[in-house]
């Protein structure tokens, strides 16, 4: 693969954290409907389009995606990591308008204008050059083509990311941060500069709108701290610091005493999130 500065999310997302997304997918698709949802409502796609889903890691949104375009359209799902992205060609095999692409959006060389919209449910976040990824996306769209994009707002605005990261760094100490507006989850974190990029990418009618939706865990507070900690908040500081289980389950337990804010009467939990919603096209 030509170096484009993203092998190291190559890496991550291939590995152990991408395994364990794959192993808890249906937890992951539960806890991010509604961002899912979100994304669908802004994107508007139409029986029949052809949509390209960048990092769409194990498929959900692709496969909303593919019901909405019925099998006269055609949905590519898009990902860097092969074993999320074989879990979605699983998921996507008996729908004909379904097909995945093992590809580092930032270069691939997908045809010119080939595509009605791209989406993406947080997969555009971890481009070492936004503005290339984002010019190499809307090449691959005919002229008026649309984007609908999540990413998520910074974490002082989401305790999905806020109070696991506390507890984690309380009990272990810092591991090296989640920088804003740099490659990683929080890549777009920023409106002004996530529009910027996108701008720079040839993008017009940028607009980056900041929703709130809930991530949901059906089991309560306790189940979800403990996503939490085989994936993404606290488990970036699990990970450096190669935490005990004695540790981890001292951070699953002060994570899960906070979460209990959040529990509703169903014993469901659910945390408001912020998200940065981008919308574009490319000019006629
Ligand atoms: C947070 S996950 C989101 C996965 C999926 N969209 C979802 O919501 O379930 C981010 C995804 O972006 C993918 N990704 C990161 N960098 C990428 C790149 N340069 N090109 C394509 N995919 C990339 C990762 O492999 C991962 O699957």
């Amino acid at each position: 693969m030509t170096d484009t500065g993203n092998a190291s999310e190559r890496d991550f997302w291939s590995g152990p954290s991408g395994q364990s997304w794959v192993t808890s997918q249906e937890e992951m698709d539960t806890q991010l409907a509604e961002v899912a949802d979100l994304v669908m409502r802004h994107a508007e796609p139409r029986k029949g389009e052809r949509i390209l889903d960048i990092g769409s890691g194990a498929g959900a949104l692709s496969l909303m995606a593919a019901e909405a375009v019925g099998p006269t359209g055609h949905v590519l799902a898009t990902d860097i990591s092969k074993p999320l992205l074989d879990c979605a060609n699983k998921r996507g095999r008996d729908l004909p308008q379904f097909q995945t692409l093992l590809a580092d959006a930032q270069i691939t060389d997908w045809p010119d204008m080939d595509y009605d919209l791209a989406i993406s449910r947080f997969g555009v976040m971890f481009f070492a050059d936004p503005p290339a990824a984002f010019a190499n996306i809307a090449r691959a769209l005919k002229p008026g083509g649309r984007i609908a994009f999540a990413a998520w707002a910074p974490p002082s605005d989401n305790p999905f990311w806020k109070i696991p990261t506390q507890h984690a760094v309380a009990h272990l100490g810092q591991p090296p941060k989640i920088e804003l507006n740099t490659p990683g989850p929080m890549g777009l974190a920023d409106v002004d500069l996530a529009c910027g990029r996108l701008a720079k990418g040839g993008l017009i009618d940028v607009a980056c709108r900041v929703e709130t939706v809930q991530l949901r865990h059906p089991k309560g507070a306790r189940a979800f701290a403990n996503l939490c900690c085989r994936i993404s908040a606290a488990k970036r500081a699990i990970s450096h610091f190669e935490a005990d289980s004695a540790a981890q389950k001292a951070i699953e337990d002060a994570i899960a005493a906070d979460f209990v804010q959040f529990e509703q009467p169903d014993g469901g939990c659910a945390i408001p999130a912020s998200i940065n919603l981008l919308t574009a096209r490319k000019p006629h």
